[in-house]
C-alpha cells in the first residue's frame, strides 16, 4: 500500500471576474486541481462564470465585496487568507474614463474612482497578500496595467496615470519580493474586446479577443514574467512612445489620432 500524498490544489484570485479579460482569464485557468477565488460586483454574471468554472472542474469561491472600502476589502482577505492564501493574485479590475471633449478633464467622480481602483486597491490588496505570502515563502501578485503606461494619451489622462502608476508599483516589487519567494508580473495588455476597449475612442489597431489575451497571460505568469506586454507591434510601437524625446512622442501621438478627442461639448 502506498501512501500517496494527494496533489496541491493551486488557489488563484481573480478581481474584475465578471469582465472580458478577468472571465477569460478564470476559464483559461479552471480545471481540476484549480480552487478559484473570484471578485466581481455583478452577482448574476459573477454566477455564471463560477458555474462554468466549476464545470471544468475547478473549485470555485465567490466574492462582491466593496474592493474600495478598506476595512471591507481587509477582512475579506485576512479571511481567505486564512483558508486558502492565493498561490496566485491577478489584480485586474479596472476602469476606463474619457475627458467630455477637446479642453475639457474627465468628470471629477470618474477621476477619483479610477485612482481608487485601478492603482489604490491593487496596492492596498498587496498590503494584505504579502505578509501570509513572505511566511510562506511562495506566492505571485499580477498586477494589470496597459500599453497606456507606456505614455499618456490625450484621450485617457487619468487611465493612463493610474496604469503608469500601477507599472511601477509592480516593478518596485518585483525587486523587493524575489528574496522571500514572491513572484511580481505587470500585465500590458493592448485592444481586447471588453465592454472597456467599446466605449474607447479613437483607433484599436491589433485589437485582440479575451481569450486570447487570457492566455498570453496565463502562459506568462506560468513563467513569472516581469512584464507580459502584447500584442507584439503595438508593443514595440507604444514602447518608443517611452524612450523618444517628448517632442517626438507627442508628435506620433497627434500623427497616430491617439491625440483626438471625438466628443465635444463646445
Ligand atoms: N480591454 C482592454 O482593451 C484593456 C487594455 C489594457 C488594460 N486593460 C485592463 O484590464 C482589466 C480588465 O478590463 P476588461 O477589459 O476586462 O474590462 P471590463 O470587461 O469592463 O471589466 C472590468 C472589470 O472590473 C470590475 N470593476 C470595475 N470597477 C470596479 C470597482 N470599483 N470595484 C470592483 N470591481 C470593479 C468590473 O466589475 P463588474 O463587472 O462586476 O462591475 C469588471 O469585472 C482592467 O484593469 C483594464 O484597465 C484592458
Amino acid at each position: 500500500m502506498t501512501n500517496a500524498v494527494p496533489p496541491k490544489v493551486q488557489t488563484i484570485l481573480i478581481t474584475g471576474a465578471t469582465g472580458a479579460i478577468g472571465s477569460a482569464l478564470a476559464t483559461t485557468y479552471a480545471q481540476n486541481g484549480i480552487r478559484l477565488v473570484l471578485h466581481g460586483r455583478r452577482s448574476e454574471t459573477l454566477a455564471a462564470v463560477a458555474e462554468r468554472c466549476r464545470a471544468r472542474g475547478a473549485l470555485v469561491d465567490t466574492s462582491g465585496v466593496e474592493l474600495t472600502d478598506d476595512t471591507a476589502l481587509a477582512e475579506w482577505l485576512t479571511q481567505i487568507s486564512r483558508q486558502h492564501l492565493p498561490d496566485i493574485a491577478i489584480l485586474n479590475a479596472g476602469q476606463n474614463a474619457h475627458p467630455v471633449g477637446a479642453g475639457y478633464l474627465e468628470p471629477e467622480d470618474d477621476v477619483t474612482s479610477l485612482v481608487d481602483i485601478n492603482l489604490r486597491v491593487p496596492i492596498a490588496m498587496a498590503q494584505q497578500l504579502v505578509p501570509g505570502m513572505r511566511a510562506r515563502g511562495s506566492g505571485q501578485l499580477v498586477f494589470i496595467s496597459s500599453l497606456a503606461g507606456w505614455h499618456g494619451l490625450p484621450g485617457t489622462p487619468t487611465y493612463s496615470a493610474t496604469k503608469a502608476g500601477i507599472k511601477a508599483y509592480g516593478e518596485a516589487l518585483r525587486g523587493l519580493l524575489a528574496p522571500v519567494g514572491i513572484g511580481v508580473s505587470v500585465i500590458m495588455p493592448g485592444y481586447v474586446t471588453s465592454p472597456m476597449c467599446n466605449a474607447m475612442p479613437g483607433p484599436k489597431p491589433f485589437e485582440m479577443p479575451a481569450h486570447k489575451a487570457a492566455s498570453l497571460i496565463q502562459r506568462g505568469i506560468a513563467g513569472n514574467k516581469a512584464r507580459i506586454s502584447f500584442p507584439f507591434p503595438l508593443n514595440f510601437g507604444t514602447w518608443w512612445l517611452a524612450v523618444l524625446p517628448a517632442a517626438i512622442a507627442q508628435h506620433l501621438i497627434r500623427l497616430l489620432g491617439f491625440g483626438r478627442i471625438e466628443r465635444d461639448t463646445k
